[in-house]
């Protein structure tokens, strides 16, 4: 048993309180490589902007858990060699059983998602109590789901997406207890977010997708007041990577994203933890493409993985500074 206040890391409770307070939210990036554990710490730091590192089940058959527990043990000690003691929470991302919450509890994670929100709604309650109960003991704290998300990706998926339900949000968090509350508004997982079809085009010609809804967030907020609410699938797709992807042999089709404007109003609400991972999937696979492109000969990783974990960094540090305000709230 390791405990993650013997690490350096922290849970998300004071984190969560200020974020509210502040109207900001904080990030949480997946990572699964040293390469985006130094771009997202070296983002954060330069930033001086509290930080999530979220490792999912995927993260943890791709890389080894006990690896990246590691690592970020490591995130900690290299934030402060990089100047700036920030916070920095250690998170599972979809966990799926208690069996795998419990392990990461036992491994040193500050903070635990709980994913129940496939499940018959009094199954997840039971689930996620039985969590909450595990994890409490620990300090740690959880993250529950109501509603699903639509889109698809590796380790997650869903056909449609299901609106979280307003009437179902108190009786939820009394009952097990949990300490932030993943809802489904509109986002959903990976880079394809919309279909063109559901989009209307701007005057730039520019596809704009249907806005998430802020009336169910709102009404949320009406029923649990100041309890804080967490965003999945709020990677915007910036065009600029898609388009380096297509023009380097990529073959990425009607890849859309949130548009950020609406992050930025999310962040300003109970929304206190905002979740990003294709951004910089497509951050470092748009760098990489074009190194291979520029550069045929090259074949030390060297060289190209060290352009993308910069270009990871630069996307990493906008998000605090002009999307979610976490900049200077470490
Ligand atoms: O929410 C899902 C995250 O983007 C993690 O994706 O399961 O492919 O690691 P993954
Ligand atoms: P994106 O696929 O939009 O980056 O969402 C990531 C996420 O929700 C991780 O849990
Ligand atoms: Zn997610």
């Amino acid at each position: 048993m390791v405990s993650y206040k013997d690490l350096g890391l922290v849970n998300t409770r004071e984190g969560f309180k200020k974020a509210i307070a502040g109207q900001y939210a904080i990030p949480a990036f997946n990572f699964n490589n040293m390469e985006q554990m130094q771009a997202i710490v070296a983002a954060c730091v330069e930033t001086s902007s509290p930080v999530i590192l979220q490792v999912s089940s995927g993260a943890r058959k791709y890389a080894n858990q006990t690896l990246l527990r590691y690592m970020a043990q490591g995130a900690v000690e290299y934030a402060k060699e990089l100047g700036k003691n920030i916070p920095i929470t250690l998170h599972l991302d979809h966990g799926d059983s208690f069996e795998l919450c419990k392990s990461c509890i036992d491994m040193g994670f500050s903070s635990v998602m709980i994913d129940g929100s496939h499940l018959p709604y009094e199954e997840n309650v039971a689930v996620t109590k039985k969590v909450v109960e595990y994890a409490h003991q620990h300090d740690v704290t959880v993250e529950g789901e109501l509603g699903v998300l639509a889109g698809v990706e590796d380790e997650v998926s869903a056909e449609h997406h299901t609106y979280t339900e307003p009437d179902q949000v108190v009786d939820f968090v009394t009952r097990t207890g949990v300490d932030s509350l993943a809802i489904s508004i509109g986002t959903s997982h990976g880079a394809n977010k919309f279909k063109p079809e559901q989009c209307t085009r701007n005057a730039e010609g520019i596809l704009v997708p249907p806005p998430l809804r802020f009336d169910i967030l709102e009404e949320i907020e009406r029923r649990i007041p100041g309890f804080p609410i967490v965003l999945h699938g709020a990677s915007s797709v910036p065009q600029e990577y898609v388009k380096i992807i297509n023009e380097n042999g990529g073959a990425l089709k009607d890849a859309i994203g949130i548009p950020e404007e609406q992050l930025r109003k999310a962040a300003k609400s109970a929304v206190c933890k905002i979740n990003i991972d294709s951004d910089g999937r497509l951050a470092m696979t748009a760098s990489v493409r074009k190194t291979f492109n520029d550069s045929p000969a090259e074949f030390d990783p060297r060289k190209y993985l060290g352009p993308a974990r910069d270009e990871l960094k630069k996307l990493y540090m906008h998000k605090c500074e002009h999307v979610l305000g976490s900049a200077g709230k470490a």
